[in-house]
């Protein structure tokens, strides 16, 4: 029997985005041929809201494998306001349900993160057959121990602190590198180890400014003239951690734009231990161009999969890698949730083992 595929790229764009498309598509014509017809949804949930889609052929997916960003288009349409009427008036999750029926659509495959599978979840209740794909660099989708995008994130952010070294050395400097990430630190955590970061501070992991300085002034007392520390866009201090994240939020607006956790740890640093200081943001430079070897497999892999849950009808669910298998997780099971690094976390041991210090 014939299928109609709607497929969909919500929320931040990663490497790899292009990669799974192409995996999907591949794996459908040669499984269904003629009996497949793809459509593709334009930027994100906005697009199946306003009803922009567009019939896409087998050519469409040629020489994409490579290719960063989406060819779909992206945008963030925050879940907190799917349920939310505005002045536009529009029911949005009516809407899109309207769109899945104008199209036609027998399902609807939707690659993104945490936002884009919370939304997942709200339209496969009203009917809509979703299969989820777990896109993002922060790697912090429940369910999954990996999500694609996240290691060409590490390979690039690990480029910046290998680059950063040498400048560093050259200049007796600290240097505060900030990555992505602002729940969840894998990133951080993965590119710090890899990049030889002396210092690493997450998210998950609120530091304590004295301790931060005191390792830079440990490595300096044993010969370091400097001292690199990779710190999460979203790192905060005990004291914040102790305060509610609206109000440790609305205390750095008050300060000015430029009161980022790098930042501040930047000045605090450099005041303290009187080592001159600089601040590095590699930004959405994390996100850009061609993923690596690892994500088109894991891509590949991911897509290829969901092309076999479309076959088999098998909707409602997300896709996802557990203990090296591809599997697939009920949505209901994983929305609304979120991996952040643990505690007991391996690779926080291995960091621990090697004198790194977490703050
Ligand atoms: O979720 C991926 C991510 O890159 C985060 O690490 C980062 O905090 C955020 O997106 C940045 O979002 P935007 O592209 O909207 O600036």
């Amino acid at each position: 029997m014939k299928k109609r595929v709607g497929i969909l790229t919500s929320g931040g764009d990663c490497p790899g985005l292009n990669a799974t498309i192409r995996g999907v598509a591949k794996a459908l014509y040669a499984r269904m041929g003629d009996n497949v017809e793809i459509v593709g949804i334009l930027n994100g949930y906005s697009g199946l809201i306003n009803g922009d889609y567009k019939e896409m052929s087998e050519d469409d997916f040629r020489g994409i494998l490579t290719l960063g960003g989406t060819i779909l288009g992206t945008k963030r349409t925050p879940f907190k306001m799917m349920r939310v009427v505005e002045d536009d008036n529009v029911d949005k999750v009516a809407a899109m349900k309207k769109t899945y029926q104008d199209a036609k659509l027998d399902c609807l495959l939707c690659l993104g993160g945490n936002g884009t599978h919370n939304t997942a979840n709200l339209l496969s209740p009203v009917g809509l057959n979703i299969i989820g794909l777990p896109k993002t660099i922060d790697n912090d989708i429940f369910g999954t121990d990996v999500t694609f995008g996240f290691h060409t994130a590490v390979d690039i952010a690990t480029e910046v602190i290998d680059r950063i070294h040498t400048t560093a050395g050259s200049h007796s400097r600290v240097m505060c590198i900030e990555i992505m990430g602002n729940k969840a630190g894998w990133l951080t955590l993965y590119s710090g180890i890899a990049g030889g970061a002396d210092i690493i501070l997450l998210p998950e992991m609120p530091y304590d400014i004295d301790r931060v300085c005191e390792a830079v002034e440990r490595r300096a007392k044993r010969g370091s003239n400097f001292s690199i520390i990779a710190v999460a866009e979203g790192a905060m201090n005990v004291e914040e951690a102790r305060m509610k994240r609206k109000d440790w939020m609305a205390k750095r607006a008050e300060q000015g734009f430029g009161a980022t956790a790098t930042n501040r740890i930047a000045q605090a640093v450099q005041k303290k231990t009187g080592m001159e200081t600089r601040v590095c943001i590699p930004g959405h430079m994390q996100r850009g161009g061609s993923p690596s070897a690892y994500d088109r497999v894991l891509a590949t892999q991911f897509g290829s999969y969901a092309a076999g849950l479309v076959a088999d009808e098998h909707y409602g669910v997300t896709v996802a890698m557990v203990n090296r298998h591809v599997t697939a997780n009920p949505l209901a099971d994983i929305a609304g949730k979120t991996r952040g690094v643990p505690g007991d976390c391996d690779m926080l041991n291995v960091a621990r083992a090697m004198g790194i210090s977490l703050g």
